[in-house]
């Protein structure tokens, strides 16, 4: 297993979990490319691997899981390259979905954005008392891309998806307990263990009938493809606004985005 990457800390243990962290946490481990691509290695790695039997997701620091995709590369998108950004998180998140073992998010702080999509992507979630869940993608001018508007409303119901998503305010780790988008809220400093101690226990039941159970849930859900192909268009067609150059740009500059609409 290849464990040397830039933006990610990979480590396997004799139990054969293997924690993966999302290692740039000056950038609030915000995704850029290159995170992505090292997570599609990564999550290959992991898949073919004998030795690894589930895997645990979390961010380096105290303060962020992952604050969402890289907003300083959102200058370069427009309608071709927004469709093909979303298409490609969204396929290394299916990867995360689909890896055919156990894959729990210990959420560590911000999930905000495509964080809070990777996170959805894992098959559970643990969270620190301080973590923070949201969308926030409307104040960008756009909507999100990495499978947020498909994922979420299958995991907290429709209504819920819709007021994280339309309004774009982030809820605390104990409202997103109440509301099923974690499944255990623990101490900062039991987050690790918390998760792990979820994983093993996952681990000490039968490996296929747990593969098997994985595959059948993701198979109870055969149009997930086609939404997020409708999502992908719909971020590309948004990276074309001049809202979304607003917004983006009043996030660089600090300041508050003014939307006209167009
Ligand atoms: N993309 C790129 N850089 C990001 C980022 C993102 N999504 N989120 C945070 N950062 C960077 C900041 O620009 C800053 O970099 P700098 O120190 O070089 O200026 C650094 O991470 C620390 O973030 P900062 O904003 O100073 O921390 P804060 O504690 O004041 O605020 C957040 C934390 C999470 C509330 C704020 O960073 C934020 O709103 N981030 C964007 C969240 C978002 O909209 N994500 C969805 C994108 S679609």
């Amino acid at each position: 297993m290849d464990l040397s990457f830039q933006t990610l800390l990979c480590a396997l243990d004799d139990e054969g979990i293997a924690t993966v962290t999302v290692n740039r946490p000056d950038k609030l481990n915000a995704l850029n490319a290159q995170v992505i691509d090292e997570l599609d290695a990564c999550f290959r790695d992991l898949e073919s691997n004998p030795k690894v039997r589930g895997v645990l997701l979390t961010g380096a620091g105290p303060k962020s899981f992952v604050a969402g995709a890289d907003i300083a590369r959102f200058t370069e998108l427009n309608v071709e390259s927004g469709h093909a950004f979303a298409l490609r998180g969204q396929e290394v998140f299916n990867r995360v979905e689909n890896l055919g073992k156990p894959v729990i998010a210990a959420v560590n702080g911000y999930a905000l954005g495509g964080g809070c999509e990777l996170a959805m992507a894992c098959h559970l979630r643990v969270a620190s008392e301080n973590a923070r869940f949201g969308q926030p993608e409307v104040n960008l001018g756009i909507l999100p891309g990495y499978g947020g508007t498909q994922r979420l409303p299958r995991i907290v119901g429709r209504g819920r998806a819709l007021e994280m998503i339309l309004t774009g305010e982030p809820i605390t780790a104990a409202r997103a307990y109440e509301i099923g988008l974690v499944n255990r809220v623990v101490g900062a400093d039991d987050l690790q263990a918390a998760a792990r101690e979820m994983l093993t226990g996952i681990l000490a039941k039968a490996p296929l009938a747990v593969r098997m159970a994985l595959d059948a849930i993701r198979m109870s859900d055969v149009v997930l493809d086609q939404g997020l192909e409708y999502e992908a268009v719909l971020f590309g067609q948004a990276c074309a606004t001049r809202d979304f150059k607003e917004g983006v740009a009043a996030f660089l500059e600090r300041r508050p985005a003014r939307f006209d609409g167009n």
